[in-house]
């Protein structure tokens, strides 16, 4: 499998880096995203009409990732308006091409201009039987591919209601950073129980919740843990953003719902601004 000589530069270049300022990241201030996973929602048209609407914000990185089929019309969207927003896939393929009916390839994200691409979501776990390794599978394919992997991990009520949320995070990370030796990612932590239910997670659970998983990855790859950016989700709001906002191991949020609004969305974007002026 050959890697194309313009993904093979980018993961140099990351990699040199990464290792170059490792030492430095413990000085610098991790990159904050506000996300949207749109999920399968929205249309042509409610598309456009977001783009309206939207107004973000050079302060924080705003990623917009709709479905497959409006993934390069949201890209002429995002020119059109001129605005600091990237765009992202919501799934990949681990194989780079072939006979695999309905999927979709890292080359055919980067092709429409995606640079992000969500992996491991805990609705493709559930409804599609993703596990730990082939999630791990697609987090390779995604850096071949020069996309940033946006990795989902979470437990689930039981999970929780069972004191096992730490020894299940662990295994998720463990298993999708199998083989990884770059730094190149972001973490997302979405409690099952909290995504779509409207019963989100504590700014102060998640930030004792990011911290382990921050110290689960200084295991794993020391000090280029300080500069990962570590995404809460899970009924993420215009309400709550600012209190996830205020803690210093949350960079940002991974938002479903209150993302389908520009207006609402822009009240999240702008949390995450104040708290990067603040910090
Ligand atoms: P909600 O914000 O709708 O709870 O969804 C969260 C999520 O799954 C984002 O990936």
């Amino acid at each position: 499998m050959e890697q194309s000589i313009e993904s093979y530069i980018k993961n140099l270049v990351r990699d040199v880096i990464g290792q170059n300022l490792g030492g430095l990241e413990l000085q610098c201030d991790r990159q904050t995203y506000v996300i949207a996973n749109w999920k399968m929602n929205k249309d042509l048209n409610e598309t456009a009409e977001f783009f309206q609407k939207i107004n973000s914000s050079h302060d924080v990185s705003v990623v917009i990732c709709p479905p497959t089929q409006l993934l390069y019309p949201t890209q002429l969207f995002i020119k059109q308006s001129g605005k600091p927003i990237g765009l992202g896939g919501q799934n990949v393929h681990w194989a780079d091409k072939g006979a695999y009916t309905g999927e979709t390839s890292g080359s055919m994200l980067t092709d429409v201009g995606s640079e992000y691409v969500i992996i491991g979501h805990s609705e493709r776990r559930q409804y599609s039987f993703e596990d730990d390794e082939l999630v791990n599978k697609k987090v390779q394919q995604a850096l071949k591919s020069g996309l940033t992997p946006i990795i989902c991990i979470g437990e689930t009520l039981g999970q929780k209601s069972a004191m096992q949320t730490e020894q299940v995070l662990s295994k998720q990370i463990i298993g999708a950073l199998k083989d990884i030796d770059t730094a190149h990612f972001i973490l997302a932590y979405e409690p099952v129980w909290a995504i779509g239910t409207g019963q989100s997670a504590t700014a102060e659970l998640a930030q004792e919740t990011h911290a382990y998983i921050r110290s689960i990855l200084r295991q794993l790859m020391g000090q280029k843990a300080e500069g990962i950016s570590i995404l809460y989700g899970g009924s993420a709001n215009e309400r709550n953003a600012a209190e996830y906002s205020a803690m210093p191991d949350i960079d940002g949020v991974l938002v479903g719902g209150a993302s389908l609004n520009a207006h609402v969305f822009d009240v999240i974007i702008n949390a995450f601004a104040k708290g990067e002026q603040n910090s």
